[in-house]
């Protein structure tokens, strides 16, 4: 419910500001094969080089938390697609997050972000829940806006690139601040795995024997993956540039048989029983550097996601689970073959691609003070 008020909060802080967005300074070129359609871009936040060069900057900032000591990048790590390694997230002094912290790779194509919550329907909206959310506190900064745009603001870079990105509006405040982190979330793009090399660029060496029979596996009738995980991003959720309205898929995988209030998946927005632990189906694009897996990380590696739905859910017995976890006998070669081809989706240049990476130099004032704890 707590995501509800804020996303009210935000139409009303964020939404309700009617300025025509500035023309863009710099086109923006997609990192992707001119064939392939971008993400959905809302008419308000064009992109544009400026912007998402900002939003880099800004991604990477601990001086966007209450204590300068958390950036959106210190749970969202580029070498790890954006995730974080840890089963759950951890945010200003150590707050555990309730949620495992999902992979960035393709975010832009998502039309409802968050492990269940419908209305999450934008980047710019989902920022203020890390920026200023409470429950729990994830960069702490609820209350403390005045003092956080202040400190950007003093900042010469920032002064210089909010101007670039924003000529008529040039000061660090929500709107610009949300604004910027989408568009450099948007511009998060993977499609270079070996599986697309293979499969849309005609490499048929780029994946290996083992791959290829875990595609067949994959796309099998007996193993079912292919029926929530769909499409371009191996999700049944999508939105393009091409389609006025998302697909979304929230399903219940039986994972539990019972799911604890801090985590109920789609009833604890809807009310409705029958929505019980379900939870968007997540891509899985780069999904062999994201581990541990599912929306509370309780999975360890790919091997328990397989036995999980080899046995029908681990908890096969929910009375919400979808008709499509039937479960399977793999062999172990089986097993072996499904997982190549999962670690075939990695797009290995997205995560040491400089256009992402972290900008700031050592020592510098906007790295986070505070290493997190190893996972
Ligand atoms: C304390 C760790 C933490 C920090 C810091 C953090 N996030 Fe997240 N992020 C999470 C977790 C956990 C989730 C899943 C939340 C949920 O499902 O409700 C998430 C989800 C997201 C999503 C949704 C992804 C998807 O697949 O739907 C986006 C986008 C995102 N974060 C962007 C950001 C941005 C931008 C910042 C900085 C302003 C940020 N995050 C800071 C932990 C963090
Ligand atoms: C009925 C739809 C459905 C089917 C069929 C399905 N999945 Fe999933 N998958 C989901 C959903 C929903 C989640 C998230 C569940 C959760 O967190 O509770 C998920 C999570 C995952 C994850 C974890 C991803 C992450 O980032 O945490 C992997 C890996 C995965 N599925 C692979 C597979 C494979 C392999 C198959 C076939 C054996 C398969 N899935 C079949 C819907 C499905």
């Amino acid at each position: 419910m707590v995501r509800v008020i804020l996303k009210a909060v935000a139409m009303g802080l964020v939404g309700a500001a009617a300025l025509a967005d500035p023309v863009a300074v710099a086109p923006f070129a997609w990192p992707m094969p001119a064939w392939m359609v971008p993400p959905h871009v809302p008419d308000d936040n064009p992109m544009s080089a400026a912007k998402v060069d900002l939003g880099r900057h800004l991604f990477h900032d601990a001086r966007l938390s209450r204590d300068s000591t958390v950036a959106c990048a210190s749970c969202h790590v580029q070498a790890l697609g954006f995730a974080d390694g840890r089963p759950r997230g951890l945010g200003i002094n150590d707050t555990p997050s309730t949620l495992n912290v999902p992979g960035l790779a393709n975010v832009g194509y998502l039309p409802a972000l968050t492990w269940a919550n419908p209305h999450m329907d934008s980047l710019e909206f989902q920022a203020l829940v890390p920026l200023f959310g409470e429950t729990p506190e994830e960069m702490g900064g609820a209350g403390q806006e005045v003092a956080i745009f202040a400190r950007l603001a003093a900042d010469p870079w920032y002064r210089t690139a909010f101007a670039a990105a924003f000529p008529d509006r040039p000061a660090p405040d929500l709107f610009t601040i949300t604004r910027a982190l989408a568009a450099y979330q948007r511009s998060l793009i993977a499609v270079n795995a070996p599986y697309d090399r293979y499969k849309y660029r005609g490499e048929v060496d780029a994946l290996s024997a083992a791959a290829k029979r875990g595609e067949q596996l994959f796309f099998d009738h007996r193993f079912e993956c292919y029926h929530c995980h769909s499409g371009i991003h191996f999700t049944n959720n999508l939105r393009t540039a091409r389609q006025p309205q998302g697909e979304v898929g929230f399903h219940n995988t039986g994972l539990y048989e019972s799911y604890p209030a801090t985590a109920p998946g789609l009833i604890e927005l809807t009310g409705r029983p029958e929505d019980a632990g379900r939870f968007r189906t997540p891509s899985l694009r780069n999904v062999a550097v994201t581990a541990p897996y599912m929306h509370d990380g309780s999975i360890p590696d790919l091997r328990g996601v397989i036995a999980h739905y080899a046995g029908g859910g681990r908890a096969p017995g929910h009375p919400q689970k979808d008709g499509m976890i039937v479960g399977f006998t793999p062999t172990e070669a089986e097993i072996d073959d499904l997982i190549a081809f999962l670690e075939s989706l990695t797009d290995r240049d997205f995560l040491t691609d400089p256009r992402h990476a972290d900008p700031w130099p050592p020592g510098h004032p906007a790295v986070a003070t505070r290493r997190m704890p190893a996972p």
